[in-house]
């Protein structure tokens, strides 16, 4: 009995030293981190870094589309240390993100929204954070267009342009919908994914980075792309999102058409890896690599994000699929934790962080081989969402 007890323990031990390593490195980044949070009175929300200098770019509480993954990574790090400590870091990193929920300028309320006050709300479950939640869902609710049956991505004179990223913001909706049993809200994001499912897959499951509609009949004007190497190729992030996005969209509404079209964007990702042993892609999937073109970065965000995506749509299917999708995100993180694309891989890397060899958007035009404050996020769920299974 004491013998199979210790090698229970032993097997628990096995499962989470992942976790642990990961984890416990996070937690010592994201403590300078929090030093900075507040040596700047609250003001300091990394985004992206160049990991040979000390300071990451930093945008406010309030503005652009990262600043919910700083308080992301709190959350996640108190899933692996439930401490006083760690709580009282999550809460303070999330409260100044609030009014964010009032904003209706841009579809990324979801984003800011649901990383902070979603998880404080998932794990907390206070009402005060469920309120902001609320408000943000009804904030996005004003960009939904009953003739495009999309919310709004960029604001653009040129027509009404939704990107495969939205997806990712649907979350906010359906919570809120879940939370209040608001039909609307739940209306809205169900026909956002419907839409999203007909015009931004090709026929391999590839997506589209960004589809132009004509916001007075609904029609399809053009299909784009503004972060990927061509319009016809698949930008590696945008994939992820797509396949986090459907796994999200299938959770709340158990549709099997969104369910297919999220094992069918993760097969694509899972054919189009650099080899079998190698998982972290390239920023887009179809950027030439030759002799004229010898080098392309990497994306280790695209990695992170589908490897978190992976192990929630493994709950959804088949046990041969799941062991699949198990296998390839346990892959992906082991690829991302070693020190080939962490910080502690390189004596000149500075920066603290977890992740390097990010690409922001397309290559060579924006910062590439950064670290970016959404790769270190969604490696941590996907590290706390493996330990728990
Ligand atoms: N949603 C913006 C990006 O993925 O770059």
């Amino acid at each position: 009995m004491a013998i199979r007890l210790v090698f229970s323990s032993f097997l628990f031990l096995c499962a989470n030293v992942l976790a642990i390593d990961v984890m416990r490195y996070a937690s010592v980044q994201y403590s300078t981190l929090y030093s900075e949070f507040v040596d700047s009175e609250g003001k300091f929300y990394p985004s992206y870094g160049n990991p040979l200098e000390l300071d990451w770019k930093s945008t406010t509480a309030t503005s652009g589309w990262t600043s919910g993954f700083f308080p992301g990574v709190f959350w996640n790090i108190l899933q692996y240390n439930a401490s006083q400590e760690s709580l009282k870091r999550a809460i303070a990193v999330t409260t100044p993100t609030a009014p964010f929920a009032n904003v209706t300028g841009t579809h990324d309320v979801g984003f800011v929204i649901m990383s902070g006050f979603g998880n404080a709300y998932r794990l907390l479950k206070l009402p005060e954070y469920l309120n902001v939640v609320v408000t943000g869902a009804h904030s996005l609710a004003t960009r939904y267009s009953p003739i495009v049956r999309c919310t709004r991505s960029w604001n653009s004179a040129q027509g009404f342009l939704v990107i495969i990223d939205n997806m990712m913001n649907l979350e906010l909706l359906f919570e809120a919908s879940n939370q209040t049993k608001d039909q609307t809200l739940y209306n809205i994001a169900r026909q956002h994914a419907n839409r999203t499912m007909h015009e931004h897959f090709r026929d391999d499951n590839s997506t589209y980075h960004v589809v132009e509609y004509d916001e007075k009949d609904g029609s399809v004007i053009r299909k784009y792309t503004a972060q990927g190497y061509a319009d016809w190729s698949t930008w590696a992030r945008g994939q992820s999102w797509s396949v986090h996005g459907f796994t999200i969209a299938y959770r709340y509404t158990k549709y099997q058409p969104f369910l297919d079209k999220a094992i069918g964007a993760a097969n694509y990702v899972l054919t189009h890896l650099p080899s079998s042993t190698d998982l972290i892609p390239y920023w887009d999937y179809d950027a030439p690599r030759n002799s004229t073109l010898p080098y392309q970065p990497r994306d280790t965000s695209a990695a992170a994000i589908f490897a978190s995506a992976l192990v929630e749509l493994s709950g959804y299917v088949t046990p041969d699929l799941r062991d699949r999708f198990l296998a390839a995100a346990k892959g992906v993180v082991d690829q991302l934790s070693s020190p080939k694309y962490m910080i502690y891989g390189d004596k000149q890397y500075k920066l603290p962080a977890l992740l390097v060899n990010g690409t922001i958007g397309s290559y060579p035009k924006n910062p590439y081989d950064v670290s970016l404050s959404y790769g270190d996020y969604y490696l941590t769920q996907a590290v706390i969402r493996l330990s728990k299974l």
